[in-house]
């Protein structure tokens, strides 16, 4: 088996990134490639151009000891980690145009005896899919040495690592390793091997892509459920955060926490792909997201009722913008669907946002001429109705004092 010294991540986002500098940080050379010349530069010089906590050690020290560096070509390397987006299209089917660009970069470099890994997520058979498409430029390679054509060792390794705690879970999670052919599963895994402690579990390529996708939508259906009790909770009067917290006391229920919606570029996106691939038989899946998608407009819906009758000197504080906690990450937030349609709905009304990881708003928001970004005090001493959308930290320390004369509408249940 070939060792491998050199490796080149395709994609330097918030999975590749943090991937090419653990690489780096546990001995190999690593080349981190991105079509973003922003991002090239800014990794070049040392620097991380979004947060998440620790990897900018990680990332200036790789740099500096001449281990990690980025450009904006594929180069030659043992082994190449795709780690680019995979969106959803119109009819809800995974985007792979990403990964075919990743893949046509990579083609040209190819020798034989490189190991070639998919890490985005992706629907069933995208990995066979990168491979046949590396195959059909290159069909002096082969996947299994037929015709004596050199081999290319193809993989999927879907990652779980959780956004503001990525560093830490880079090293400690479990992972689970899809070799399209056993050697490239093995071959994978001794790579990973250089910076996981985790266990790593080996299966077909096929069943690691599912095993990510079926994760996701376990969390989704069950933050639907959340969702829904929220919703039936508040027609029927009650509280539903003690009612979940009483719930839960049976030794075998844990209901998810409900919020405004679900976010985020995984769980919001993956179960659409279950779905894609089997429409006839995935219906709690669709269902679920259906819920999860519909939590949004039911909040604007709940603060419209709270504002029916209001002076038109009323401001709006929304608290939150991100879609989960303590972090910068804005992508297909709840919270900015909410604010979108607020801004709209409330034309007349000032719309106060806070959101203290973010230090401008996003284009859907900052053509508003009734949407500020602002500190949340000010925020907060500013207007008569307060949403709350995402669960900071320094939205939960908030002294309460000053929310006492406001109508405080929680989607987190942090404000008790
Ligand atoms: N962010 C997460 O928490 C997370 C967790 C698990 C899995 N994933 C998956 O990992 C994959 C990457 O996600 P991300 O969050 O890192 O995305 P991201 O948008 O943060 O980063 C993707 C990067 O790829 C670059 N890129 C796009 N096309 C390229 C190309 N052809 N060649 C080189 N670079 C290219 C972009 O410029 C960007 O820098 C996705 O499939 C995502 O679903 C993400």
């Amino acid at each position: 088996m070939n060792e491998i010294k050199t490796v080149a991540v395709i994609g330097l986002g918030y999975i590749g990134l943090p991937t090419a500098a653990i690489l780096a940080a546990n001995g190999l050379d690593v080349v981190g490639v991105d079509v973003n010349e922003g991002t090239v530069n800014a990794v070049n010089r040392g620097e991380v151009p979004f947060v998440e906590p620790d990897l900018a050690v990680h990332v200036s020290g790789a740099v500096s000891q001449g281990r990690l560096k980025a450009t904006l070509e594929t180069p030659c390397a043992d082994a190449y980690v795709v780690a680019v987006p995979t969106p959803f299209k119109a009819d809800h089917s995974a985007d792979l145009q990403y990964i075919e660009a990743a893949a046509r970069g990579i083609a040209p470099q190819l020798q034989g005896g490189e190991l070639i890994i998919l890490e985005s997520t992706s629907p069933p058979r995208a990995t066979r899919h990168m491979a046949d498409y590396i195959l059909a430029l290159r069909p002096d390679l082969s996947l299994d040495g037929g015709g004596d054509r050199p081999i290319i060792d193809v993989a999927h390794c879907p990652e779980r690592v959780l956004p503001g705690r990525v560093m830490v879970e880079l090293v400690t999670n479990d992972r689970i390793v899809g070799g399209m052919t056993p050697k490239a599963g093995e071959r994978a895994k001794e790579l990973y091997s250089t910076f996981c402690q985790g266990e790593i579990l080996l299966t077909d390529d096929v069943t690691a892509e599912m095993a990510k996708l079926v994760e996701n939508s376990f969390r989704d259906v069950n933050i639907a459920f959340a969702n829904e009790l929220s919703v039936i909770s508040d027609k029927l009067g009650i509280d539903v955060w003690e009612l979940i917290r009483l719930a839960n006391h049976h030794p075998r229920v844990n209901i998810l926490q409900p919020g405004p919606g679900v976010g985020g570029h995984c769980i919001a996106v993956d179960p659409w792909f279950i779905v894609a691939e089997a429409p006839e038989e995935a219906n709690l899946i669709r269902q679920a997201r259906k819920v999860n998608d519909a939590k949004p407009l039911w909040v604007v819906e709940k603060v419209m009722a709270e504002m029916e009758g209001k002076e038109r000197q009323t401001e709006v504080a929304v608290l939150g913008l991100t879609f989960k906690a303590n972090i910068d990450d804005l992508r297909e937030s709840p919270a900015i669907q909410i604010a979108t349609d607020l801004a709209h709905r409330l034309s007349t009304h000032r719309i106060n946002i806070a959101e203290p990881f973010i230090s401008e708003l996003p284009a859907v928001l900052s053509g508003r001429s009734n949407v500020v970004l602002v500190d949340t005090e000010l925020a907060l001493s500013r207007s008569g109705v307060v949403l709350v959308l995402v669960d900071h930290d320094v939205f939960r320390d908030l002294n309460r004092q000053m929310l006492s004369d406001k109508v405080v509408v929680d989607t987190k249940g942090i404000m008790h």
